[in-house]
């Protein structure tokens, strides 16, 4: 239970800047999820706020205080990082006890509440029978297990998860997202989990944070991320197909609103509309959810698009295309299913009206005041 203050936050490895001048809060038993492209700095995060490893520039702060000259144990945090770190030659019932044993919890914990703990983590995590094996004899899946068991035997005060359930079947990490939530609610730990599964983090935050080439987008609520992106990366990073990202101009026409792409006239209304209105001649994007498109016949006028397939899938009984429309790339989800080879031309109505505006410059939203 704690407050988490990063200030400032600077990080290089020679040549690599990861991160420059980045601010997070979080606040006391909040449930993180911080969501990014592979590389764009994350596990570097972690690393910094657990103790591994030090910023170039910039403080930590739990409950107001500065960790940056504590170790891990001092900053009383539990980890369970992509690469395991278990030790290979324990079993797994010596890597749980670990923790327990190490010097600044020495006589803490008595050898039979030792034991209870094991067994109960042991069991909640459905590693009883492997208790005995060695690091080396368990499967990905099993040491990811192992690993999240070890960060939580010490009910830390921050719990820091970097994806820590990535290798398990689909059936166990569902299970474990809501085992996680649940002991989460009874331990009330700061809890910042690194995912790449948005339908995770979209399930699991409190917080939601959006990072990008080690900066943060945005960090908010989930569904406010999910509904009210703040910048046109974060929009075309959730949703599933992805939200399309269109460069078009904005204008009028007749003194009607419009977003110009390849001479192609999209009509702009409501909020939209203002936007436009209010920035004519503009550079935007327009992000636009897979349901805006659909398909037209091949001489329909109106605001169709001209576009090449470059990819496409069946996903429970609907069909998903992307499309090239002059180097900018479409999403489409139809449940009404055409046959489709790559390089077809296809053409496909646009229909704004669910759309987001933003600044073709800067990528952040547009809003009409
Ligand atoms: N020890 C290191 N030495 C040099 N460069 C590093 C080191 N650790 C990380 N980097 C670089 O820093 C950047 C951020 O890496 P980081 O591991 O934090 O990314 P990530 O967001 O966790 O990615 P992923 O989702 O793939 O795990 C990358 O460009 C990476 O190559
Ligand atoms: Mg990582």
């Amino acid at each position: 239970m704690v407050d988490i203050t990063i200030s400032g936050l600077s990080k290089s490895f020679g040549r690599v800047n990861v991160f420059d001048g980045l601010d997070l809060e979080v606040k006391d038993r909040t449930y993180v999820c911080l969501l990014g492209p592979s590389g764009c700095g994350k596990s570097t995060l972690m690393r910094i706020i657990s103790g591994l490893d030090s910023a170039d520039r910039g403080e930590i702060r739990f409950d107001g205080k500065n960790v940056d000259n504590l170790t891990c144990a001092q900053r009383d945090v539990g980890m369970a990082f992509q690469n395991y770190a278990l030790y290979p030659h324990l079993t797994v019932e010596g890597n749980l006890r670990f923790p327990l044993q190490a010097p600044m919890q020495k006589g803490r914990w008595t050898q039979q509440e030792m034991r209870a703990r094991i067994g109960e983590i042991a069991d909640l995590l459905q590693i009883t029978p492997l208790l005995h094996r060695t690091i080396n004899q368990l499967s990905g899946g099993q040491q990811q297990r192992v690993s999240l068991g070890r960060s939580l035997i010490r009910h830390p005060k921050v719990l820091l998860l970097d994806e820590p359930v990535t290798h398990l079947d689909a059936r166990l990490r569902y299970a474990m997202r809501s085992e996680l939530k649940r002991i989460h609610n009874v331990m009330e730990t700061t809890t910042i989990h690194v995912t790449h599964d948005q339908q995770e983090a979209l399930a699991m935050a409190d917080l939601l944070v959006i990072m990008r080439e080690g900066r943060i987008d945005q960090a908010a609520p989930a569904m406010e991320v999910y509904g009210d992106p703040a910048t046109s990366f974060v929009a075309s990073f959730l949703g599933d197909p992805p939200r399309s990202l269109l460069e078009v101009e904005l204008g009028e026409t007749s003194g009607a609103p419009v977003a110009r792409i390849n001479g192609v006239e999209l009509k702009l209304s409501g909020k939209l509309g203002a936007v436009a209105n209010a920035a004519p001649g503009r550079n935007a994007i327009l992000a636009l959810p897979a349901r805006a498109f659909t398909a037209a016949q091949a001489d329909e006028p109106g605001a169709v698009l001209d576009g090449t397939v470059r990819a496409h899938e069946m996903i429970e009984g609907a069909q998903r295309i992307v499309l090239d429309v002059s180097g900018q790339k479409v999403n489409l989800h139809s449940s009404a299913i055409r046959h489709v080879v790559i390089g077809d031309r296809l053409r496909v109505f646009a229909e704004a009206s669910d759309g987001m505006l933003f600044e073709g410059a800067t990528g952040l939203r547009l809003s009409a005041n």
